[in-house]
């Protein structure tokens, strides 16, 4: 489909078989099987940029070129049993780790590297779309590079040369598989975003589905399964929405849905023709499905219910798992293809000074594997140490303020170890700087973290017009939520599927999945991950009185992507303040930088 990589330096040695060079040995766990059907398909989504895999996990230690082999032998293996293999993406590619967020322009390496990988079905994001340019890049880049399998069923752009509003790709795809001849009808869908850039325009789902060519391509005779690719939870309105659609028209008709954006492993039946998985985020999961019992060529009509079975693996992407599923080892599994993306992505890290050392973390910090507010809580660390320190040469720096930032800002927990500049990426991969409001009275500036975090009716009537789930860590945002976290300020936090871990006993602790199909989807047997409940916002109080006494007026410094919020807050208690009265708090400084300066100041021991 393209052209081979070009890659950097002829004369950098990497010499690594498969995965990158330093990437840990995985574990020998006891491993399910893939349960094989008719119809199979691989699912990635949320990969954020992790092509190069994760290099201080051993679980999910495979990058993307071993993805190209593992997906390469799995298709030979179709090929001989005569059944067939479909790769699907749903999303969020880019922002999260130092592979797309390290170069200049960004994302100079990703695409190249992407589109290395034969996916038949894929579509964008919500991150792919915050940028003017970042969505251009799917429209100039990744669209081309896929053919017509890259799917935009709701989502427009307006063409960078012309300006005309265009699909940005096509609405769907028809396609006959390989071996069985299955008539598919593909769809590429992304939830009702609404904080995107206005040089792309996302249609609602409702409205979509009943557009004309939607309704009609629905309508055709020919179709064995649909397939709903989405950057969409699997559990929500937009995806039911698309299921009553469909169903309404075409009553018994297999669908298949891939979702995306929570960054979770789940599995949803919709009815016994209708399922849905999502498969994790950053790489760390390859999703499995498949589908027996099809009778390609048959009218809906002629198809019982009763011969359909669907499954789903959630595959741990390292090479212990990928060599077991495809049953090679070390010198059989690597294609050719597969080792030069591997070995690009090692030049591209060395290129980059990915590993270049800021300094070295003390210990482990986590965003939701430790209580709120805890010593293990990467929160607690940053409202104690990190903020209040924040920018000390600001003019303002002795004047009593609070600092505000979204739990969302943070992307993924430190380990104990190297402080990289991948890292720092990893960890806070948004742009986003700092302001702040001079002179708010404390009175009112005190009660404005109460007003973020305690939701429900205040926070509806404050921001009728804000998403203010895009404040929290994606993770937090599904509605799967079945395990109760008492915490220690009285209030019940939710956590899903996962039960606290005793102390000391984790010896490979990873993903225990529960979805709709009980609890033995995970490829590897792990033992469970706590998981709490962070809230919305939290803040930080820096140079205030010693002597404990409240300062009559606070500045409010905050990340800038929650400036809406602070805003309509802050006139919600009474006080007039505008976009207008904001300043920038110190120029140039985002999360990334803070976070990368403080560990240069105050982590600088070695590991
Ligand atoms: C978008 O433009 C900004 C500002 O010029 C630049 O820093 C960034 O790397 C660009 N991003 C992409 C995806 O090209
Ligand atoms: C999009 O936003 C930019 C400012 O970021 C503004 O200059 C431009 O007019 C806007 N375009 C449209 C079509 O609203
Ligand atoms: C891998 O498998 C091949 C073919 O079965 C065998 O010849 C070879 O010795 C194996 N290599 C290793 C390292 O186990
Ligand atoms: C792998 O890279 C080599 C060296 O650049 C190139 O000659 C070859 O065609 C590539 N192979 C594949 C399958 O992309
Ligand atoms: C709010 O502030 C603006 C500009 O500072 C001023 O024009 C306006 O009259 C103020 N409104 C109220 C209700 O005080």
């Amino acid at each position: 489909m393209i052209g081979p990589l070009a890659f950097i330096s002829s004369t950098l040695l990497v010499g690594a078989l498969a995965a990158q060079p330093s990437a840990p040995k995985p574990p020998t766990l006891p491993l399910r099987e893939l349960p094989w059907g008719q119809l199979n398909f691989l699912h990635t989504t949320d990969t954020h940029g992790w092509h190069a895999g994760h290099l201080l996990e051993p679980s999910y230690s495979a990058d993307w070129g071993d993805y190209i082999s593992f997906a390469h032998h799995l298709r030979a293996k179709a090929d001989e049993e005569g059944v067939d293999l479909l790769l699907v993406d749903t999303g969020d590619r880019i922002e999260g780790n130092g592979l797309y967020d390290g170069s200049e322009p960004k994302g100079k390496y990703t695409f190249e590297i992407v589109k290395e990988q034969d996916i038949d079905v894929l579509c964008s994001g919500n991150h792919e779309l915050y940028q003017k340019n970042s969505s251009e890049n799917e429209y100039n880049k990744l669209v081309p590079g896929f053919g017509g399998n890259y799917l935009a069923s709701n989502l427009d752009i307006y063409d960078p040369d012309t300006g005309t509003r265009v699909p940005l790709a096509p609405r769907y795809r028809k396609f006959t598989t390989k071996n069985l001849g299955l008539r598919i009808l593909a769809f590429g869908f992304l939830f009702n975003f609404r904080g995107n850039y206005n040089n792309t325009v996302v249609q609602k789902v409702e409205q979509t589905v009943k557009e004309e060519w939607f309704q009609e391509v629905i309508r055709e005779k020919d179709i064995d399964l649909f397939l709903v690719a989405g950057h969409v939870d699997i559990r929500s309105e937009e995806y039911t929405t698309i299921f009553k659609a469909i169903r309404q028209v075409k009553w018994d008709t297999p669908i298949h849905f891939f979702g995306g954006h929570t960054h979770i492993r789940d599995y949803k039946k919709f009815d016994s023709k209708a399922y849905a998985l999502e498969s994790g985020r950053y790489m760390e999961t390859i999703g499995f499905a498949s589908i027996s019992g099809l009778e390609p060529g048959k009218s809906d009509a002629d198809v019982s219910a009763s011969g359909l079975r669907y499954e789903r693996r959630y595959i741990d992407n390292n090479l212990f798992s990928l060599h077991h599923h495809a049953g090679l080892n070390d010198t059989t599994f690597p294609t050719e293809r597969g080792t030069n993306v591997s070995r690009f992505i090692a030049e591209a890290r060395s290129e980059l000074g990915l590993d270049k050392k800021f300094g070295c973390a003390p210990q482990d910090l986590w965003m939701n594997r430790a209580k709120y507010p805890s010593k293990n809580s990467m929160y607690t660390w940053l409202e104690e140490d990190v903020l209040p320190d924040m920018i000390r040469e600001s003019a303002r720096h002795d004047q009593p303020r609070l600092v505000l930032i979204n739990t969302g800002a943070m992307r993924f927990d430190i380990y104990k170890g190297p402080f990289t500049r991948d890292t720092t990426y990893i960890v806070s991969p948004f742009t986003n700087g700092f302001r702040y409001l001079k002179n708010v009275p404390y009175q009112a500036a005190k009660k404005l973290i109460l007003l973020l975090n305690h939701g429900g009716p205040i926070l509806e009537q404050a921001f009728p017009a804000l998403q203010s789930t895009a404040l929290v860590p994606p993770e937090q945002l599904t509605a799967k939520q079945d395990v109760v976290i008492e915490n220690e300020d009285g209030l019940s936090y939710a956590g899903w599927g996962q039960t606290p871990l005793k102390e000391g006993t984790r010896p490979t602790p990873g993903y225990t999945t529960r979805d709709d199909a009980g609890d033995e989807g995970d490829d590897t047997l792990h033992s469970p991950i706590s998981f709490y409940r962070v809230p919305n916002c939290i803040q930080s109080q820096a140079d205030f009185p010693e002597d404990g006494s409240e300062p009559g007026s606070v500045d409010v410094v905050f990340v800038e992507f929650i400036q809406p919020w602070i805003i309509l807050g802050l006139n919600y208690l009474g006080q007039n303040v505008s976009t207008e009265n904001t300043e920038a708090f110190v120029k140039g400084k985002d999360m990334t930088t803070l976070v990368a300066e403080w560990v240069q100041n105050n982590w600088n021991g070695t590991c």
